[in-house]
């Protein structure tokens, strides 16, 4: 198997009611590359898939897979397969035979698509639950039928959509790791979509953050999580402290905004200029109690323990902010203290509903 890579060139779909779930994307997907849409529910993640898939025609643009135009081109005619997170897997039929079904309706002869079957089965480390029926097998042992099945057709791109939200949450994550390991000894490209941030951090080479019919963001867990580029990919990947205001000054990568709160400095990556609505970001492991330079006073309301670190939940004048620290067992802070992040730990990014409002209004 060979993965292929899959291109949207100004793609765009407007459902027959008008509505437009994906406006013009650009997005490149490299071959052989586990990559991820991460957005909320309603944001066009399934419709971008179809699209790719060929069970929706692009509105405007195209969509390429290894360099050729889809155009015209059904379900069936494309290098890819696609998984839902309901398996509609054959109850009746073996695992084998449940596997091998792509093959038989191609034609595939039983000693062939049974060799085949097998094979894959023993990829997904099932090799020895070919003659069960899916019903004897667990969630996870079903959903990895399921992708044998989808790779048995020898697809150049495997779209899962949600595979595991129907799983717990044990099984979500030994499946992550189990995903992974499959596209790795395929080099298959995977196109995996959720809007569970752990799981697209977790298994992607790269991530594509989607937000109302957009893609906002692309790059690496680590790029996206550290220079968010959108106050929406900020808040929707990792946890965030946010501090909203106006810009009072910007210099050198670096601003002042004026918030409720007070007057803080961070990284202005973006060059926001003065007097935009911004809001400040700071991760909760970048917070520290002590006062100085970007400090507010703040009293701990709660301690949560996540093990080998905790969560302290801060009341400030304003909003509550979290903190991070590792379990040392310290003792709590108690009564007002301060706390405080540096320059560098914090960003500043333009705050984009207020920014359209302020657009719709110049343009009345
Ligand atoms: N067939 C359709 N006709 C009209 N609107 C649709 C249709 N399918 C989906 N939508 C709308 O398009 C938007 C994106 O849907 P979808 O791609 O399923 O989002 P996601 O997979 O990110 O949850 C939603 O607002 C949804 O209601
Ligand atoms: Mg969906």
């Amino acid at each position: 198997m060979q993965g292929m890579d899959v291109h949207l060139d100004a793609m765009s779909i407007t459902y027959p009611n008008g509505f437009t779930a994906v406006h013009p994307t650009n997005l490149a997907v490299k071959a052989g590359e586990f990559f991820s849409i991460l957005g909320p529910s309603g944001c066009g993640k399934t419709t971008i898939l179809r699209a790719v898939s060929g069970f929706v025609a692009p509105t405007s643009g195209r969509v390429l897979i290894g360099g050729q135009d889809m155009a015209g081109r059904g379900p069936n005619d494309r290098p890819t397969a696609l998984i839902f997170q309901n398996l509609a897997l054959f109850p009746l039929m073996s695992v084998r035979d449940n596997v091998a079904f792509g093959l038989e309706v191609r034609g595939v002869s039983k000693r062939d698509r049974h060799a085949r079957a097998d094979e894959l089965l023993h990829l997904v480390a099932l090799g020895d639950q070919a003659d069960k029926k899916p019903g004897a097998l667990s969630g996870g042992q079903r959903q990895r039928v399921a992708i044998a099945r989808a790779l048995a057709v020898e697809p150049s791109v495997l779209l899962l959509d949600e595979p595991l939200s129907a799983l717990d949450l044990k099984l979500r994550s030994h499946m992550r790791a189990e995903l992974r390991a499959i596209q790795k000894k395929t080099g298959v490209t995977f196109i995996y979509i959720t809007h569970d941030q752990g799981e697209a951090l977790t298994m992607s080479d790269r991530v594509a953050v989607m937000n109302r019919g957009r893609i906002e963001q692309v790059g690496t867990g680590d790029q996206i999580y550290s220079n968010p580029k959108t106050a929406f990919a900020a808040s929707f990947v990792g946890e965030a402290n946010r501090l909203e205001g106006r810009i009072l000054h910007a210099e050198n990568g670096h601003a002042t905004i004026r918030t409720a709160s007070g007057d803080f400095r961070a990284r202005n990556p973006s060059h926001l200029t003065v007097g935009a609505e911004a809001i400040l970001f700071v991760r909760p492991e970048a917070m520290k109690i002590g006062g100085g330079v970007n400090s507010l006073p703040a009293t701990l309301a709660r301690r949560d323990l996540e093990g080998a670190f905790v969560t302290l939940h801060f009341r400030t004048q304003v909003q509550d902010m979290s903190l991070h620290q590792t379990n040392t067992g310290a003792p709590l802070p108690e009564g007002e203290v301060q706390i405080r992040f540096d320059v560098d730990d914090a960003f500043v990014l333009g705050n984009g509903q207020i920014a359209e409002t302020g657009q719709e209004l110049a343009a009345q």
